[in-house]
């Protein structure tokens, strides 16, 4: 199995130029007007041409395909690879920021396309969007919706690429009965791998949309699913009937992400956990060695609190270090717990120092969080008590 390269369009396209192009996009989709629900999509550049999707998952980590960072013979340089965030119009040039570190996944192949996967970490941080959830443990179950987005190919016939964000709603598509049809192409979809789109071919992502996101609802917020990454038959890339669309199976690499990144990213209920605990606490003892000379040592945790983001501040710890958290951009906060982020890598150097970090806050506390150092501990005036086991980097919960 192989990704059609861009030659093969080309040909494609003088093929099929005498035929009347229809008006198709990403395929069959319709522009992404709201904007919130891909306000975390990135374009992945390459020498400055948008060549993928990817996702922004933490502030300074972003998901995307390994198949669109990988050469013939490895891996594509970071210093040639750039993102575009913050907006639906893929010339946009307000906010490119270089790429710092690619991560592609140990076991990608580029035979079987297994272990589609690959994170980019960015050369500094995206502070005003909001990282998309990683689903957990979604059930991919067969008809559950889901919603692509890219600014990958409109055409079925030819090539046609927009300018603005086209999404489409597919369906989860059967896992066996789709690989029973991919298998009649002697090509096997593994279990980090699921399908969806329509078997019909009506509706489906297409060249340029990889490595971007799949999502699905949950609750009343989206999660990322699935990562663009191939499908098509032997004649028809995009949309052919009984060729469904092949999607990275992000669960199954959540564990991974998170000790790459050192991002965690969880829904936690707070305020359900406060009644019943004093604290959270997680084993070990900080070894203050880790920050000591690193100025804005907390630049790095952020929390997120209905859909805004927050970040610690904080200096360097000293006995009596005060923190508190200030919001990336001025908005007024419902007191309510959603979800909390916690980052990592304090000093940028492409190393994971923490983790983990779990932060809390009260409902009540207004975004005032107050630490002192007490042992390598760090007690917060709202009982959160916080704990950093440098060797273990396991977080733990009572
Ligand atoms: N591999 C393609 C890319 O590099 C994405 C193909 C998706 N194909 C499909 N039929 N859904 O952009």
């Amino acid at each position: 199995m192989k990704i059609l390269p861009l030659l093969v369009l080309l040909m494609l396209e003088t093929i099929v130029s005498a035929q009347h192009a229809v008006n198709l996009r990403i395929i069959n989709g319709t522009k992404a007007t709201d904007t919130h629900q891909w306000e975390w999509i990135l374009s992945l550049r390459q020498h400055g041409e948008h060549i993928c999707g990817a996702s922004l998952i933490a502030p300074q980590w972003a998901v995307t395909a390994a198949h669109c960072i990988s050469t013939d013979d490895g891996v594509v340089s970071a210093s040639s690879l750039s993102v575009m965030a913050g907006s639906y119009n893929v010339y946009n040039q307000d906010t490119v920021i270089s790429v710092k570190k690619v991560v592609r996944h140990p076991q990608y192949s580029d035979v079987s396309i297994d272990n589609d996967i690959a994170l980019l970490k960015l050369a500094s941080a995206v502070s005003d969007i909001t990282p998309v959830t990683l689903a957990q443990d979604a059930p991919l179950l067969e008809h559950d919706p889901s919603f692509v987005a890219g600014w990958g190919n409109m055409s079925t016939t030819t090539l046609e690429f927009p300018s603005e964000l086209m999404q489409v709603d597919l369906k989860i598509i059967d896992f066996a009965q789709c690989s029973q049809s991919y298998r009649t192409e002697e090509i096997y979809l593994t279990d980090n791998m699921f399908c969806a789109g329509y078997m019909d071919g009506s509706k489906d992502s297409c060249q340029g949309d990889s490595g971007g996101p799949l999502i699905i609802p949950q609750g009343n917020y989206y999660e990322l699913a699935g990562i663009v990454s191939f499908g098509g038959s032997e004649t028809q890339m995009c949309g052919a009937p009984n060729f469904p669309g092949i999607y990275t199976k992000v669960q199954n690499y959540v564990a991974w992400i998170e000790r790459y990144t050192g991002i965690l990213k969880r829904h936690i209920s707070l305020e359900e956990t406060l009644k019943t605990r004093e604290f959270y606490t997680i084993d070990g003892t900080f070894s203050w060695h880790d920050f000591e000379n690193v100025p804005n040592a907390f630049d790095w945790v952020y929390q997120m609190q209905n859909g805004r983001m927050f970040q610690l501040q904080g200096k360097q710890p000293t006995d009596n270090d005060v923190f508190g958290w200030k919001e990336v951009y001025g908005l007024t906060i419902t007191p309510q717990w959603q979800m909390i982020y916690l980052g990592s890598d304090i000093d940028g150097d492409g190393t994971t120092k923490f983790d983990w970090i779990v932060l809390g806050m009260h409902t009540n506390a207004a975004y005032k969080l107050e630490g002192v150092r007490e042992n390598g501990t760090f007690k917060y005036s709202d009982k959160l008590d916080i704990h950093y086991d440098a060797t273990a980097q396991t977080v733990r919960f009572y």
